[in-house]
């Protein structure tokens, strides 16, 4: 299977990017509804870093998506994020996923950048595992309560 990625064209790409991002949601962030926020973000990252907001292709099909920043007070204390990895589900266990985080790495690489963070949910075994795969490690936890 071929691999590549593209730059998001966001008027094109909406319709598919918000589907994905209602199965998204309903995996990692249960209490989020609607797809309002996720436009938000995506067009502050596209403003910020839009050679960071990907569509995956597979076999020239629009497989999934990633989305990276490079963050940080100042230049000596960059990093970068993997804020959005989402593998379409037709396309899942083709490791689309692993080429997705070889890619950022590679592309955090190239900005000079040494560190990548992510979030990911506790319960998201597979996506938990896809990360520990590739090196991540927990450095540090984000506790939630409801009240
Ligand atoms: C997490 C996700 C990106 C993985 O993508 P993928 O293309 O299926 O991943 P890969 O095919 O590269 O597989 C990665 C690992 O997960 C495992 N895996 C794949 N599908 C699996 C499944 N259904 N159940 C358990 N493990 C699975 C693979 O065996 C592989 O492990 P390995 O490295 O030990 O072989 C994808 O499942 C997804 O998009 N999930 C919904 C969105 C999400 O939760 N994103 C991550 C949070 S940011």
């Amino acid at each position: 299977m071929q691999i590549a990625f593209r730059k998001i064209e966001l008027k094109k790409d909406w319709p598919m990017l918000a589907k994905w991002n209602e199965d998204h949601t309903r995996i990692n962030y249960p209490a989020f509804h609607g797809n309002d926020a996720y436009l938000k973000s995506l067009k502050a990252w596209i403003r910020q870093e839009p050679d960071g907001q990907l569509v995956i292709l597979a076999d020239g099909k629009e497989a999934g998506t990633l989305s990276l920043l490079t963050e940080g007070p100042d230049d000596a204390n960059r990093f970068g994020t993997l804020l959005r990895l989402h593998v379409d589900v037709s396309f899942r266990g083709k490791r689309l996923g692993t080429k997705a985080v070889e890619k950022t790495l590679a592309y955090f690489k190239e900005k000079g950048v040494t560190r990548v963070k992510l979030m990911v949910t506790k319960t998201n075994d597979c996506a938990v595992k896809l990360y520990e795969h590739n090196g991540f490690a927990v450095t540090r936890y984000q506790m939630e309560r409801r009240i």
